[in-house]
């Protein structure tokens, strides 16, 4: 009887067991990224900002256009790479969020570019947050040569 007991008893628990396992194994298949923002670091939701608001030119891969170093027939230049192959990283923090903002053309009177100013689009912290994701994809020593530019946010 007491044999028996035991035997149930095991099977029960290793039924739990495995259903614990599977259900664990379900959970960790799931990451729950998408649409926890607050939950995300910076560059995470600057990850999905990016996506929406400047893959379309930059590349989804921050690539870039294709030939972006040579000006189009119309004098406007194409959009470049934001990956270490790039200028993105010649420029401070300070006037990389200037460029996001208010449009490269802004920055030099008559100067004309396709890309708009975000201002209106993004806060500040969201400009912030897909730069975040921008620098993550540069290697450690063009992370430190940006921030020797003044890459740090605190200088202005
Ligand atoms: C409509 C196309 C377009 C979109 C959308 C766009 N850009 Fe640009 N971007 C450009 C072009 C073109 C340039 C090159 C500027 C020039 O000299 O005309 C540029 C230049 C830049 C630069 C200056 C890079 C450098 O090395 O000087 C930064 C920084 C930048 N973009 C960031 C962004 C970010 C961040 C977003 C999304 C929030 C974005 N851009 C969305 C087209 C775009």
């Amino acid at each position: 009887m007491l044999r028996r007991y035991a035997k149930g008893a095991l099977l029960v628990g290793g039924a739990i067991g495995i259903a614990g396992l599977a259900a664990l194994m379900v959970s960790g298949q799931a990451p729950q990224r998408h649409g926890a923002a607050q939950e995300a670091g910076p560059a995470e939701a600057g990850a999905r900002l990016y996506a929406e608001h400047c893959a379309a030119c930059h590349g989804a891969r921050l690539e870039g256009q294709p030939r972006w170093q040579h000006r189009r027939e119309d004098g406007r230049l194409p959009a470049p790479p934001h990956d270490a192959s790039g200028h993105t990283w010649h420029h401070p923090d300070a006037q990389l969020v200037e460029i996001i903002k208010h449009g490269p053309a802004r920055l030099i009177p008559g100067y004309e570019s396709d890309m708009p100013g975000f201002a209106g689009l993004l806060t500040e912290e969201e400009i912030r947050a897909v730069l975040a994701f921008i620098k993550a994809s540069w290697p450690p020593e063009i992370q430190r040569r940006q921030a020797a530019r003044g890459g740090a946010p605190e200088r202005r």
